[in-house]
């Protein structure tokens, strides 16, 4: 997959690229990531391509004609979906991330603090994209969110070709719980199902430690779940030992949220 990132600042996006799961799926090519600088499609002497905004107001504006002289080399490459980061989109989350790793290219146009034209906005960018509500300074930063997050959906990037499918909300659950050793530490044992090697009863210990996180952290995300379900993660949650729900990072989660959670409350 080949992602092209209009931005001023490519230097922002080099190392955070080169290091982990996504430099490594870039030296195997399992992805591309080119940068291209507005400054170079300035037309001025003095590379412009901000300016005040009209009526006045806070920051630079990038300007229309620089933007759209950048996009017509990309899209001149081939068909990309233009993506604009800024507060103002729809929240990232992780069925948008799946999509956009199903195309063959994408284009993420980072904006400085003031933001872009209007009608850039109308005519050359096919959505708008936040990663939350809060300002940044500049798109740089969400433009790796995206980058890292699509990535990491790309057949080869992640070590198990499955752990993408297992990952917090896949399966609209959060992740359960992980151990490796020791088998004790500081008075905390790992769960005993995770240690019995039976494979059918490790599997029914993830999902409901899944459910049981979730419920905890997330209850919403639940919200599909059947009555008889729902039932049964009550039982498995009353099954377990003070000691391992403490391990499993479950205390708090009382007898009154099942009851909410049972819909007898
Ligand atoms: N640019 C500035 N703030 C942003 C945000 N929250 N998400 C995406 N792009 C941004």
């Amino acid at each position: 997959m080949k992602f092209h990132v209009l931005t001023l600042f490519p230097e922002m996006l080099k190392s955070a690229l080169s290091a982990g799961l996504v430099g490594q799926g870039l030296k195997k090519n399992l992805l591309q990531v080119e940068t291209h600088q507005p400054r170079e499609a300035a037309e001025d002497a003095h590379r412009s391509v901000d300016d005040r905004p009209f009526g006045g107001g806070d920051g630079m504006i990038m300007m229309a004609d620089v933007l759209a002289r950048v996009l017509e080399g990309i899209r001149a490459q081939g068909p990309t979906r233009v993506i604009y980061l800024s507060p103002q989109g729809p929240r990232l989350d992780d069925r948008k991330v799946r999509e956009l790793a199903t195309l063959p290219s994408l284009t993420l146009v980072c904006g400085r603090y003031g933001g872009i034209d209007q009608r850039a906005l109308n005519q050359l960018i096919d959505e708008e994209l936040s990663i939350g509500d809060y300002v940044l300074s500049g798109g740089e930063p969400a433009a790796l969110v995206v980058i890292d997050s699509v990535a990491r959906m790309l057949p080869g990037v992640l070590g198990h070709e499955e752990s993408a499918h297992r990952d917090s909300f896949a399966q609209g659950l959060l992740e359960h719980p992980n151990f490796t050793r020791p088998r004790q530490w500081r008075g905390q044992s790992v769960p005993e199902a995770l240690l019995s090697g039976h494979h059918g009863r490790i599997q029914e210990w993830k999902l409901r430690l899944s459910q049981l996180v979730t419920l905890k952290k997330r209850p919403e995300l639940l919200a599909g779940l059947a009555p008889a379900e729902r039932a049964n993660l009550r039982a498995f949650w009353r099954e377990m030992s003070p000691e391992e729900r403490q391990a499993c990072g479950l205390q708090g989660l009382q007898e009154e949220d099942f009851q909410r959670f049972l819909g007898t409350r």
